[in-house]
């Protein structure tokens, strides 16, 4: 287990899109009710993180800590934790920094790391599952069956259309549709096929192609169709899933568009509902589906260096644009 002597340490964001984060001092969190500390092992780059630095936009309150994804060794708990104890491997969700030594992070949204995953493959899920959750499972949005652990899966005999499935929220989406007994087509660039039938894609298409949509609506016609869920919500993606979701879709239910949570979104109530709906993944599913590699770490991490002094180099690399990689930090 690590040792607490060492002083916590954060990549701060000193002002509105000052750069490069400063890596200096922080407060030692204290475990509250039912939140656990770790030391943190690696973080995960997401949009968001680049969003707010380089864009400006979101975040009002500096200096601040950002980053959401973590792995690490649980060094503290709270009085009221009951999933986990001193010393355990996690992964999970942080809601005030992740860009830190020791975050705290709620034990609804963390998650034991199998013996056989690293650090770095473990922080690539957390936003990611979260996000895709939300779209999926929220009564509000696509509102399916929630996934089940191998050996309880029922097929549900429809096919759900997953729009940019080599994303980290499109990659963990696919994964949980699958593990709630839907089919799945899925677009992404033409070089991430492999990628796709890897995660359990099973009707593949290039977005590219001029006619993804009457590829995608001649190929799925005959089938039941149970909704689109859009994990990348740029350009003419949504005007195309909404002409697919109105072609293939029998009913109300079926026609729904379900995207990620558009950035300027008020997201105070919906989330509120949403979190609930994570808490289901995080403790019903996400535990025994990583023991028994129902749920894979995908993307792959692309680690781009050690330490904090990192960080900026890794919002650099998520803003420039990643294709099928989640870029992780490691934290020695
Ligand atoms: N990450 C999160 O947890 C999170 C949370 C909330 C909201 N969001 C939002 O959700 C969106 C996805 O985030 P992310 O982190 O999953 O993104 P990401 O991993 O950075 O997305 C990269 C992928 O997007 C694909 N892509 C780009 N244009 C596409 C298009 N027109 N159609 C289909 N795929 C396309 C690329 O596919 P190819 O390389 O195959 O071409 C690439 O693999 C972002 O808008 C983000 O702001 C993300």
């Amino acid at each position: 287990m690590s040792t607490t002597t060492e002083t916590n340490q954060a990549a701060w964001l000193m002002s509105k899109q000052e750069r490069p984060f400063k890596v200096d001092k922080a407060p030692q969190p204290a475990p509250e009710g039912r939140s656990i500390v770790i030391r943190n092992h690696a973080v995960a780059m997401n949009p968001v993180d680049f969003g707010i630095q380089t864009l400006g936009i979101l975040w009002t309150t500096f200096p601040c800590i950002l980053g959401s994804d973590v792995a690490g060794e649980i060094i503290a708990l709270g009085p009221e934790v009951t999933r986990f104890k001193l010393g355990d491997r996690i992964t999970g969700c942080v809601e005030d920094g992740g860009f830190q030594l020791y975050p705290s992070i709620h034990e609804s949204v963390a998650c034991i790391l199998p013996s056989h995953l690293s650090y770095a493959q473990g922080c690539v899920l957390p936003l990611a599952i979260c996000t895709a959750a939300v779209s999926i499972f929220h009564p509000r949005n696509l509102g399916l069956a929630p996934p089940k652990v191998v050996g309880e899966v029922e097929r549900k005999g429809s096919v759900v259309l997953a729009w940019g499935a080599s994303s980290s929220v499109g990659a963990c989406g696919v994964q949980m549709l699958k593990a709630a007994g839907y089919e799945v087509a899925a677009t992404a660039g033409g070089h991430n096929e492999a990628f796709c039938r890897e995660i359990g894609v099973d009707y593949f298409f290039d977005y590219r192609s001029e006619d993804i949509v009457d590829q995608i609506v001649t190929a799925l016609k005959d089938k039941p169709f149970a909704g689109v869920f859009a994990a990348i919500f740029m350009g003419d993606v949504l005007p195309k899933c909404t002409d697919i979701a109105s072609q293939l879709g029998k009913d109300a239910a079926s026609r729904v568009v379900a995207t990620v949570l558009p950035e300027s979104m008020p997201y105070k109530e919906p989330v509120q509902e949403g979190v609930r709906i994570a808490y289901y993944v995080w403790v019903n599913w996400l535990p025994a589906a990583l023991e028994k590699g129902q749920m894979k770490c995908k993307p792959d991490p692309e680690v781009v260096g050690q330490g904090l002094e990192s960080i900026q180099l890794a919002v650099d690399t998520i803003g420039a644009g990643v294709s099928a990689k989640k870029i992780v930090v490691e934290l020695p």
